[in-house]
């Protein structure tokens, strides 16, 4: 979590932090700080809250220094407050951190025994303590670097300055990403792709273990024991357009609209429109670097491709919040085309549990930012026990990504918004088509129902434009969904997930009790909450689980809950007993969920914003988890 930026250049390093800041708000913004050069000191300027803030205290500074460096927070120790905001300083030294300090005790007793004064509740400021000591050894800030990097432990990227060498920005990471770009007048090294793309097009990803020195305009990177590395530069493949809002209120509701694009974009590679056939594109199973990916031979890579998956019993989908309930899609979808047993797990429990993973296992691991610390800590596990894994990613070459055997990509363009919208219909599009795939490879599915069945997804953008109309409906009704007690989203089968999603979305936006069910489940329990205070809202498509979920509807309706459900095309039956009914439009089951993630998120964004909640940075939570 956190996004942290440091600037040296020509340019005011004051704009460049602020905006790099902005674009990195969605990690944290529980607190934001800058510590710029003013020609004799570095001016720390911190503030409590949200960015604006910080840019409010701002507005009347002026700097003279070209170097500087900014971080937003998303606060693990210590209370949000400007006390305990970034950048932390001690002695010459000055840094911003994204991560955690585990050894965070250990280092605070030993300091607090040797007489330091600690000025905040953070593990940050420990770390400024430790490298202002060995400063003073070493009077060089990378030299000190090197020295500090053996007594901290946990998930950490830093960006340090000094006092004494005004010139000069050091940079290393274990865990979360770092980035760094340069041109010949200036360099920004930042949390992510997203900071920089408005000054440069090209970044080199900072791997675990490696330091970057930037002296002047001069980049310089070493393993973490000081020996010089070459590392290569690569383009970034999004722009800074697809960052602005573009009329829209906000991020949510412009990435909600954004996602028949999305799905196109996710199955485009990998369908042949001639013949309605899913070849996966460049998959890349067994190549050393992502890099190598777009040169890879699509013939030879498909065959690769092949080879490996038809060697497959098993699949195990890990992943964390709406990445796993895109896992529980992907489960019934592969279950059914591919005839391959399947488990899903959260991530964070998978790892702790001693996961039994047989042999010709494939693990996937799905992130849209690729960052997750718990889906990234199951891939390296997995790996080490032997696992054949694939990523879905929308974020290309994090760290999830470039750690995978294979990829594939959600390619739902920059998602900004902190509940995450485009990426999960991208994700439910992967795993249709890769089921599809993976159904044939298997000798599961003839020609005819693979056609069938790929024709279905790619018709899904242009049905999605039309469940996109229920915005309207959602805005007028939500004056009224707010004032409930809580929300019950259920469904049976592969629309189970949705139910589950929608929940989520809820609970992230509006701040109210919602519970997602599996509609089977009711009399076991969840039933009892019914009254006339609680929304429930169904998915009851027309597929084979119809009129098993239409009797949960009636037992919802007749314990006095107020039904919203969500079937296919006219249907009087649901009319009638539904407070609302929302038409979606015939669709192969398989794609239901799609269409069905389109009500769930309105209903949650407008319920959201009817409460006055920003729904684009919910409290407590940030984008990107990068700590456990
Ligand atoms: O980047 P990831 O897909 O790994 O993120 C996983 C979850 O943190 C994420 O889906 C979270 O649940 C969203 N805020 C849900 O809207």
């Amino acid at each position: 979590m956190c996004g942290i930026v440091g600037y040296l250049g020509d340019k005011d390093p004051k704009d460049v932090l602020l905006g790099g800041l902005k674009r990195l708000e969605y990690r944290g913004y529980d607190s934001a700080g800058v510590a710029i050069h003013d020609g004799t000191t570095f001016k720390r300027v911190r503030a409590s809250g949200k960015l604006s803030a910080l840019e409010e205290k701002l507005s009347n500074e002026s700097f003279s220094g070209r170097i500087g460096i900014g971080h937003t927070r998303w606060a693990t120790h210590g209370e949000p407050s400007e006390r305990n905001a970034h950048p932390h300083k001690v002695g010459p030294v000055t840094l911003v951190h994204n991560g955690i300090i585990e050894n965070f005790h250990e280092i605070k007793e030993d300091l607090k025994s040797r007489g330091a004064q600690l000025a905040s509740d953070t593990d940050t400021e420990l770390v400024a303590h430790l490298l202002n000591e060995e400063y003073q050894v070493t009077k060089d800030l990378r030299k000190a670097v090197e020295r500090l990097i053996p007594l901290i432990r946990g998930a950490y990227s830093i960006v340090a300055v000094s006092e004494d060498q005004p010139n000069k920005l050091v940079a290393f990471k274990e865990g979360p990403p770092l980035v760094v770009g340069s041109s010949r007048k200036e360099v920004i090294i930042a949390s992510d792709v997203q900071a920089i793309l408005d000054h440069v097009q090209e970044v080199v990803y900072l791997e675990d273990d490696e330091v970057v020195e930037v002296d002047g305009t001069d980049v310089k990177f070493f393993s973490a024991n000081g020996f010089p590395i070459r590392k290569e530069s690569v383009k970034i493949s999004w722009s800074a357009d697809q960052m602005e809002k573009h009329g829209y209120k906000n991020f949510m509701l412009k990435e909600i609209f954004e996602q028949p694009r999305a799905v196109a974009a996710a199955i485009d590679p990998h369908i042949d429109l001639n013949n309605y056939r899913v070849a996966l594109n460049r998959v890349g199973f067994g190549v050393d670097s992502v890099e190598k990916l777009d040169s890879l031979n699509f013939e030879d890579d498909l065959k690769n491709t092949i080879e490996k998956l038809s060697g497959i019993e098993r699949i195990f989908i890990v992943a964390c919040g709406t990445s796993f309930y895109a896992g529980m899609v992907g489960e019934y979808l592969l279950e059914s085309f591919a005839e391959i047993p399947v488990e899903v797990d959260i991530a964070s429990e998978f790892r702790y549990r001693d996961p039994v993973i047989p042999k010709n296992s494939l693990v996937i691991v799905v992130s849209q930012s690729g960052e997750t610390a718990d889906s990234l800590a199951v891939l390296r596990q997995v790996k080490e026990l032997g696992a054949l894994t694939l990523s879905i990613c929308n974020v290309k070459r994090s760290s999830i990504d470039r750690e995978s055997d294979g990829h594939l990509y959600m390619n739902a363009g920059v998602e900004i918004g902190v509940a995450s919208t485009k990426a999960f219909v991208s994700t439910l599009s992967v795993f249709h088509l890769f089921s599809v795939f993976l159904g044939r490879v298997r000798g599961k599915l003839t020609e005819a129902q693979e056609q069938e069945y790929t024709q279905s997804l790619v018709a899904v953008p242009s049905l999605m434009e039309s469940v996109l109309v229920y915005d309207n409906f959602f805005a007028e009704v939500a004056k009224t969904l707010k004032t409930f007690r809580g929300f019950l989203y259920m469904g049976r089968g592969v629309n189970y997930p949705i139910a589950m999603e929608g929940a989520l979305k809820l609970k992230e936006l509006a701040y109210m009790h919602a519970e997602g069910y599996a509609a089977g489940e009711m009399k076991h329990g969840p039933l009892a909450l019914i009254d006339d205070r609680m929304i429930v809202m169904m998915m009851v498509p027309s597929d084979k689980h119809y009129e098993k979920s239409v009797s949960n509807l009636q037992e919802a309706k007749a314990r006095g809950g107020v039904v919203i459900s969500l079937g296919t095309g006219e249907n009087t039956e649901l009319k009638e007993m539904s407070e609302h009914y929302l038409s979606l439009p015939k669709a192969h089951w398989s794609v239901n969920p799609i269409l069905e993630a389109i009500p769930v998120q309105l209903l949650a964004y407008h319920v959201a914003d009817a409460l006055g909640h920003d729904v684009d940075q919910p409290r407590n939570l940030a984008k990107s988890v990068t700590v456990e």
